[in-house]
């Protein structure tokens, strides 16, 4: 299958391993303070996945990555590897992306965290950036476009003096981590494959304070903004639904 179109046997299974990575970004809120390391944050949630859980991180061991979860700081656009010499500190913003595996399906999010209390810069992209999830969310249902999904992003970004990084995209997801279709950040409406009942995909847009562009470091991972301003990114995992959409990785703290 190359739409992402699933059953609705499978759809419950991306239901319940949606649930344990929106838990994990639950779980790990209260640990995320000055003072930390990435790596306690990394070591936590693989804790809770491995053994509360009983499921699996995606992301340990996928391609040669070698942590449990993704942590980007401030700059860091995405991919940011936990590591002990990452202390956070007051000010600094955050996003962590989790992925589970539970019975063989995936469920992938990322959420920003707040280190103390940022500027007022800072903090406003980041809610800019998760406007732009929850505007494109609004549009999905049968018959909306790829391109309107990534238009309605890059224009509240654009709106708001950003840009959209377009080195990185959300994706098909299912019993594979990352399958098609690409789910572009930013496009024309009315453009792009349509989307039908059943498809389950990501969007996770990167927004950057300055320019789009990247650069991956060295590590071979961690993708930095290339002129080291800030970036933001929020992502969901969702289901189409006959009428619209289902977030498969909603936390308490959202209304659907
Ligand atoms: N969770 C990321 C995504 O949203 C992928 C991370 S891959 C890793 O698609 F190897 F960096 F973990
Ligand atoms: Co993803
Ligand atoms: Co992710």
């Amino acid at each position: 299958m190359t739409n992402a179109v699933k059953t609705p046997e499978q759809i419950a299974k991306m239901r319940t391993a949606g649930r344990l990575a929106a838990e994990v970004l639950e779980m790990i809120g209260e640990y995320v303070v000055p003072g930390v390391t990435t790596e306690e944050l990394d070591r936590r949630c693989h804790d809770y996945i491995v053994n509360v859980q009983e499921a699996i991180p995606a992301c340990l061991g996928y391609r040669g990555f070698p942590k449990s979860i993704c942590t980007s700081v401030n700059e860091v656009i995405c991919h940011g590897i936990p590591s002990e010499s990452k202390v956070l500190k007051k000010g600094d913003i955050i996003n962590i992306d989790v992925t589970v595996i539970k019975d063989g399906w995936y469920g992938d999010t990322s959420k920003m965290y707040f280190v103390g209390k940022p500027a007022a810069h800072a903090q406003r992209l980041v809610k800019v950036t998760q406007e732009c999830l929850y505007k494109a969310i609004e549009i999905v249902r049968p018959g909306t476009t790829l391109g309107d999904i990534g238009h309605v992003i890059q224009q509240h970004a654009e709106k708001n003096y950003y840009s959209v990084v377009k080195d990185f995209c959300g994706h098909g997801i299912g019993d594979v981590f990352h399958e098609d279709p690409q789910i572009l950040h930013y496009g024309k409406p009315g453009t792009g494959q349509v989307l039908e009942e059943g498809m389950t995909f990501t969007i996770e847009p990167m927004i950057n304070a300055g320019k789009p562009g990247s650069r991956v470091l060295r590590d071979g991972w961690t993708a930095v903004t290339v002129d080291r301003r800030l970036s933001a990114q929020w992502e969901h995992t969702m289901a189409v639904t006959s009428d619209g959409v289902e977030i498969l990785t909603a936390r308490k703290e959202e209304s659907f």
